[in-house]
């Protein structure tokens, strides 16, 4: 009802200002007596994932706090685990303004940001600072003038300046606003990026003697071949964990709204049905070998039960939130 009233005003007003407005108010008060605001009791409701016992099932998704500002502040409403990010090793402004717009009549968004982020050193900084003590997720990315045959360099980077503060690490190969980064779901490409990957895992968890688990971010734009074949790739590559799904390039849904037109990856409602298939045929796929984290229009607590029944063991919110707000994450809980 209260987040409701408040949407009606914040709707009026372009979607960057707002959420640049709303993480200066959360980074402000994350901390403070004034998180009382947003901050609510949520039930117990233990998760074994990855290694990782999750507090209850409901995380929230990356994009959201892209530099780790807010920890606090999302913790406060509630979330079983904040994913922050992604990040990337340098600072990039991302794509020009504007590059989100949402489409109210279907509960939905279309971004094309494109990794705008203060680089790995300052997220880094956040998150010491913030001594956050629950799960967090640190999900990692290319910059858009690193050459494709170089993107795994990237994110070793990343992994190394934020290994040791995370409690997982997402390796997201799946946004559509970096040109190319999709292209390393694929193949060798993939079986090349996971190994090195894992590799590096091996050696921080000497250095640091902590284990972090890996999980790999996917698209929903895939076949069911191309679902089976990361699956493999995972398996074999002994990933920690799979999230599932990012944004959509389909239409499908918002053809002839206004905004339905604009390049970028779509979320919210539209890519509901479309991520939950693919979780259902990656659970096949992988059966039972690793943890599949679903995202992609959860808007209610049934939607996160649909995710859960095709095979997900822990969800994730970014549009649903922005439309709902934080009475989400406790309408989810209490129905799962
Ligand atoms: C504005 C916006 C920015 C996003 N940025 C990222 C990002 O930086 N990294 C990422 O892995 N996913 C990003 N996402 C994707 C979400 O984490 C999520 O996977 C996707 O939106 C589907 O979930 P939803 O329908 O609940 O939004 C972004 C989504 C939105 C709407």
């Amino acid at each position: 009802m209260f987040y409701s009233a408040i949407r009606k005003v914040l709707f009026k007003f372009d979607p960057e200002i707002i959420h640049e407005l709303t993480i200066k108010g959360f980074k402000a008060t994350g901390s403070s007596p004034l998180n009382l605001l947003y901050k609510q009791n949520v039930a117990d409701k233990p998760v074994e994932a990855m290694g990782i016992t999750f507090p209850n099932p409901v995380g929230l998704a990356a994009g959201l706090d892209k530099n780790g500002e807010c920890i606090n502040a999302f913790a406060a409403m509630g979330f079983g685990f904040v994913e922050i990010g992604t990040i990337t090793p340098k600072p990039q402004p991302g794509n020009p303004k504007p590059r989100i717009f949402r489409l109210p009549q279907a509960n939905a968004v279309i971004n094309r940001m494109g990794f705008n982020n203060k680089g790995v050193d300052y997220l880094v900084d956040q998150v010491r600072k913030a001594n956050f003590k629950g799960v967090l997720g640190i999900n990692i990315g290319k910059n858009k003038d690193t050459p494709d045959e170089n993107a795994k360099d990237d994110y070793l980077i990343c992994m190394r300046k934020v290994y040791n503060y995370a409690t997982y690490i997402t390796i997201n190969i799946s946004s559509p606003n970096t040109p190319g980064l999709r292209s390393l779901q694929y193949g060798d490409a993939l079986n090349e990026l996971l190994s090195a990957l894992k590799s590096e895992q091996k050696v921080l968890t000497e250095q640091h003697g902590k284990y972090v688990p890996l999980a790999v971010k996917i698209a929903p734009d895939l076949s069911s071949e191309e679902i089976e074949s990361i699956a493999q790739c995972l398996i074999d590559n002994n990933i920690d964990g799979v999230i599932a799904t990012n944004t959509t390039l389909s239409r499908e849904g918002v053809e002839g709204l206004e905004h339905g037109d604009e390049q970028g990856g779509l979320s919210g409602a539209p890519v509901k049905d479309k991520s939950t298939e693919v979780i259902r045929l990656l659970a096949i796929a992988l059966d039972n070998k690793l943890p599949i984290i679903g995202v992609g229009g959860i808007a209610n607590g049934r939607d996160a039960q649909e995710k859960i029944a095709a095979g997900a063991k822990l969800v994730q919110v970014y549009t649903g939130f922005i439309y709902q707000g934080p009475e989400l994450v406790k309408d989810i809980v209490d129905i799962l």
